[in-house]
């Protein structure tokens, strides 16, 4: 094996094992999920989504560090500061998904990978939720699963956080 083959296998040891960290955003409203129109959004809280997420993480080697704000500025402070701190990040912008210019710019100023997820299908409702302002600056979306938008989302993420280089 060449010095550089083996530089390569090296590096691709390191990012398997390396424990990855993610940061988890939730947007607006998706603090009362159980009780908000469970019928669309699922009857799961907020907390046992975040449990399923730390749970999923662990099997992924990757912590996962949850954050919900009903504040459009909390929620780019908190992209802002994810640079250093975080390796990717998975969002869930609620509303602002469809508004949200200012978020849509902090995700593409930090450039860290970014998975977008909604428990609906967002292509099935209202013409107002069909455009999302994340999805341009997002590796990928998900959207419709329930819960599973999220695990799977974190799966992605870490996959191609773990295959890019
Ligand atoms: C949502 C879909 C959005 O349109 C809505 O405003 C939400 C939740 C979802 O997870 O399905 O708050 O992001």
């Amino acid at each position: 094996m060449t010095d550089r083959a083996v530089a390569k296998s090296l590096k691709v040891v390191v990012l398997t094992l390396k424990y990855l960290s993610v940061l988890v955003l939730h947007g607006p409203n998706l603090n009362l999920l159980g009780q908000r129109e469970p019928g669309i959004y699922g009857s799961l809280s907020l907390a046992e989504i975040n449990r399923l997420l730390e749970d999923e993480g662990k099997k992924l080697q990757a912590n996962v560090s949850p954050l919900q704000s009903n504040h459009e500025g909390v929620l780019v402070d908190a992209i802002h500061a994810a640079l250093g701190q975080h390796e990717g990040i998975l969002i869930n912008a609620g509303a602002y998904t469809h508004t949200s210019v200012a978020l849509r710019d902090a995700i593409a100023a930090v450039n860290l990978p970014t998975v977008e997820v909604h428990l609906s299908n967002i292509y099935r409702r209202e013409e107002f939720r069909h455009h999302s302002y994340i999805a341009p600056v997002a590796i990928g979306q998900i959207s419709g699963f329930g819960v599973q938008s999220y695990l799977l989302g974190l799966q992605g993420l870490v996959h191609h956080l773990r295959n890019k280089s």
